[in-house]
């Protein structure tokens, strides 16, 4: 049986240099898995691969939502077919609202599955306008983000901690079958990670996959991970349980490049 999500043998090159150099994933809904790796190790270019990236060019292997390809879809495709992912570094959007850019990015998936676009038919339009702002009101005070930023410019001038949650408000309001989260962690004070974490949680479950990249253990108390991957020079090395994640943080990579890689 394959899994819900597969990567296979992911080869992936920027500027002619090979990044990623035969990658191995597999996850199953209702897991949640996390990716950890020294800095350059080439988690951020797995991410932004997985969903599109233009600069990113993919040379050889699989990648597959649901038993389907994905390599051959567009971003907004790869969005309607339920993958999500949460930048490490969130782009600033000037001129259009936060409220405005989730309500586009909810309408072109509804799109895609139905047929309906919201934005030319007037009695849709109406209903659907009325449910979005309801459930965007009620997300983001699970979220704990203030009103007064659904009019503000999409990351613009937002604190690092505010951008990685509009990130999680996005995941949250776009309702994903997979979702990559690219250190949501970094930047958050410790009351927000236990928000934003919160935020994950409660949309994470038996429907749905989690791939959490991340530096630091804490994060995965409260995102547990079924199983932690340990990722250097392109490839994953190991794999194995939450302990996994433990013993980076006491020992470091050392011990991975001693023992695993000799
Ligand atoms: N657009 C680019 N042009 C040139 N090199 C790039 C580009 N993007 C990434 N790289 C290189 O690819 C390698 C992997 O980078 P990547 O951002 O994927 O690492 P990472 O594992 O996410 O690191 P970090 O933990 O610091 O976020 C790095 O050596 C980086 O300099
Ligand atoms: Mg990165």
């Amino acid at each position: 049986m394959s899994k819900f999500f597969e990567i296979k043998d992911l080869h992936v090159e920027i500027d002619g240099k090979e990044i990623i150099k035969g990658l191995d994933l597999a996850i199953d809904k209702g897991e949640v898995h996390a990716i950890m790796g020294p800095n350059g190790s080439g988690k951020s270019t797995l991410a932004n691969s997985l969903m599109g990236h233009p600069s990113y060019k993919i040379t050889s292997g699989e990648v597959l939502l649901n038993g389907e390809s994905i390599l051959e879809k567009t971003a907004d495709e790869r969005a309607a077919a339920g993958l999500f992912l949460a930048f490490q570094y969130p782009h600033e959007i000037p001129g259009v609202t936060l409220f405005n850019f989730l309500r586009s990015a909810v309408n072109a998936i509804r799109k895609r599955h139905t047929g309906i676009d919201a934005d030319k038919d007037k009695k849709v339009a109406a209903t659907s306008l009325r449910e979005f702002s309801k459930k965007l009101t009620e997300k983001m005070k699970v979220l704990q983000i203030d009103e007064s930023f659904a009019k503000r410019y999409v990351n613009e001038g937002f604190s690092g901690g505010e951008k990685k949650r509009a990130e999680i408000l996005q995941l949250a309001m776009l309702e994903p079958q997979m979702a990559v989260l690219d250190e949501t962690d970094s930047g958050l004070d410790i009351d927000a990670l236990r928000i934003v974490s919160d935020g994950v949680n409660l949309h994470a479950g038996p429907n749905m996959g989690v791939l959490v990249i991340t530096h630091y253990q804490r994060l995965l108390n409260y995102i547990k991970p079924h199983v932690v991957h340990i990722m250097v020079d392109g490839r994953i090395v190991t794999s194995g349980g939450p302990e996994l994640a433990l013993k980076l943080e006491e020992q470091g990579y050392d011990w991975v490049r001693e023992e695993i890689l000799e």
